[in-house]
């Protein structure tokens, strides 16, 4: 994992303490909110319907036990004894009290943790694949140049005032678990005909009110030219991007409006400018020196097959779906990748109590090298685990009420705060992905219905990724009313699409009978070995639209 270094200490801590005066600031009434807010968002803190809300960054969403416990620590003293992790690989505290919130910063700079850049018109956390360093097909552990992008991006004078925040994610497998064709820039690591290793460029992803799919500009930039090639995208943005319309200023816009060809063609022009210089060309020593930070752990050899795994799976049903639904093959040889499902029937999508971080630590530290990551789809995941440990970890998970066995299955939902939490929301997501996952909760009936992803957002910023989801459902207010338009077909994959609208929306009464329409109808059309995404690829809307409103 990454380490701070003596310069990474000193911002984050000058930053606590800059902080902690314009808090005493704004309590006396010297700061007005107005005032204050420009200072609270450099610091990740929002304000949301019923208090401040700080989001914290973690870095590629890859977590050590120890920052882990300390997130749990600040649960309980500082929340309400719990924790929300994000889409975007991030943790948010919903009730922490303003006066605390330096106390808080400097508690996470214990270890090596913030929240600068969570918020504001800046480049945001990198993120990745919660496999990575694990994969099977890995070409690279894309955490790597996710840092290398983290140390260029954080502070750069030049992007601290961009027309509109900015995203960035890494995939360094062929399956894309980072969906980053919906990121202002997704960086897919690639192998050119000579096994050199570079990166495939798509630029202008985005979800909100406009959504677009990311454009591929570059096939293939050498390892020692991306931060020029990422520079050159910024400069263009930074001139180009519209800044007089917010609903217009991010990148996808400005893409979209000058299209690709032509974004290419003036990136590949400032490219050209910034590698003249030589100043970004990235040394081979200065990737090593990153690379060595994320070294294999120390694995054992061990035989792929582990009698105790496969007695177990023998014995006991529960650990069966368990490993069918959270195990995934590991690139080593007797390990496996553990997902941990924060999705229980009925809960909150992403919600962990502090209890929970405080297994879960003690799990990674005694099982997972001490390591864990988040998704952004709102579970965490143990990366390394041999396959022999899997009951024990199994048995520690259910003891903490993390062992459910739902991961890609249709109550593994991803849910944005809706309503309950958010001043921009125009209906409740939490509580329609609640009485979803009670409706489906008969694992039996899960697993049979096979992988689903129902995303939801409370409004059109689409917090939820609802475009993408497999199944979408989007908050709509009519008339002081909730409704629910539901979409279909979206996928976040290496086959990124967003979903059509399938009709009117429905009411708040209606909506968990029309999802269970959908699946009903899946379930009618499926040819042996499709998934709902691969059915509904084939036979398109119509079908389902019939059935939805034949009989709603
Ligand atoms: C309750 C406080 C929140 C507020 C006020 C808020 C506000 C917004 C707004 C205004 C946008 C649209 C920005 C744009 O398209 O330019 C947005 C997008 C987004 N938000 Fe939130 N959000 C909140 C919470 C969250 C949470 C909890 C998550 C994660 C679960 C999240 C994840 C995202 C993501 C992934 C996008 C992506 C849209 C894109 O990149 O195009 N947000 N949010
Ligand atoms: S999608 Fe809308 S309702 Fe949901 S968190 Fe984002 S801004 Fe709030």
């Amino acid at each position: 994992m990454y380490r701070y270094d003596e310069f990474d200490y000193q911002i984050v801590n000058e930053r606590v303490a800059q902080f902690r005066g314009q808090v005493a600031r704004r309590l006396s009434g010297e700061l007005t909110e107005d005032e204050f807010k420009p200072l609270r968002l450099m610091n990740g803190v929002y304000l949301q319907l019923h208090a401040y809300m700080i989001r914290v960054a973690i870095p590629y969403g890859t977590l050590s036990s120890k920052q882990l416990r300390m997130l749990a620590h600040i649960g309980r003293k500082y929340d309400r004894g719990y924790g929300h992790f994000t889409t975007r690989q991030n943790l948010q505290f919903n009730w922490p009290a303003l006066k605390d919130m330096p106390d808080l910063l400097h508690d996470l700079a214990t270890v090596e943790m913030h929240a600068i850049q969570t918020s504001g018109n800046c480049i945001r956390n990198v993120t990745s694949d919660q496999y990575a360093g694990a994969a099977k097909d890995e070409i690279e552990d894309p955490r790597i140049v996710s840092e290398i992008i983290r140390q260029w991006s954080t502070f750069h004078p030049e992007f601290s005032f961009l027309p509109r925040k900015f995203k960035i994610a890494v995939s360094g497998t062929p399956d894309d678990r980072a969906a980053i064709r919906v990121h202002d820039i997704g960086i897919q690591i690639v192998r050119d005909g000579k096994d050199a290793i570079g990166y495939e460029i798509y630029v202008g992803g985005g979800l909100g009110r406009t959504p677009m799919i990311g454009k591929k500009i570059a096939d293939f930039v050498p390892k020692e030219d991306l931060l020029a090639y990422l520079e050159a995208i910024m400069r263009v943005y930074n001139m180009y991007g519209r800044r007089d319309n917010i609903y217009k200023a991010r990148i996808k816009i400005l893409v979209h409006e000058i299209g690709a060809e032509e974004m290419k063609r003036q990136v590949d022009v400032e490219f050209a400018e910034i590698r003249k210089t030589g100043a970004l060309h990235l040394p081979a020593e200065e990737v090593a020196r990153i690379q060595a930070y994320f070294a294999p752990p120390g694995y054992e050899t061990l035989p792929d097959e582990s009698t105790e795994l496969n007695k177990a799976v023998l014995a006991d049903r529960d650990f069966a779906n368990w490993v069918k639904s959270n195990v995934a093959a590991h690139k080593v040889p007797g390990y496996a990748i553990v997902n941990i499902s924060l999705k229980p029937i009925g809960g909150t999508p992403g919600d962990c109590s502090s209890d929970q971080m405080d297994a879960v630590a003690d799990i990674a530290e005694k099982y997972s090298f001490d390591e864990l990551r988040v998704t952004h789809e709102q579970n965490l995941t143990l990366a390394d685990v041999r396959k022999k440990d899997l009951p024990a970890v199994h048995a520690a998970l259910k003891a903490a009420g993390l062992a459910t066995a739902n991961i890609n299955l249709i109550t593994d939902q991803i849910a944005c705060p809706g309503l309950d939490y958010c001043a921009l929301a125009n209906a409740r997501s939490i509580p329609l992905a609640q009485q979803i996952s009670e409706r489906f909760s008969d694992l039996d009936r899960q697993h049979d219905i096979g992988e689903l992803k129902i995303n939801t957002s409370g409004c059109i910023n689409a917090c939820g990724h609802h475009h993408v989801g497999h199944i979408g459902i989007l908050g709509v207010d009519k008339k002081g009313v909730e409704y629910y338009q539901v979409t279909l077909g979206g996928a976040a994959d290496e086959k990124t699409a967003i979903g059509d609208i399938v009709g009117p929306a429905f009411t708040e009464e209606q909506i968990v009978d029309a999802i269970e329409t959908i699946v009903t109808t899946y379930l009618g059309l499926r040819q042996p070995g499709e998934r709902f995404i691969d059915t509904y690829r084939r036979t398109g809307i119509d079908p389902f639209k019939e059935s939805l409103y034949a009989t709603h």
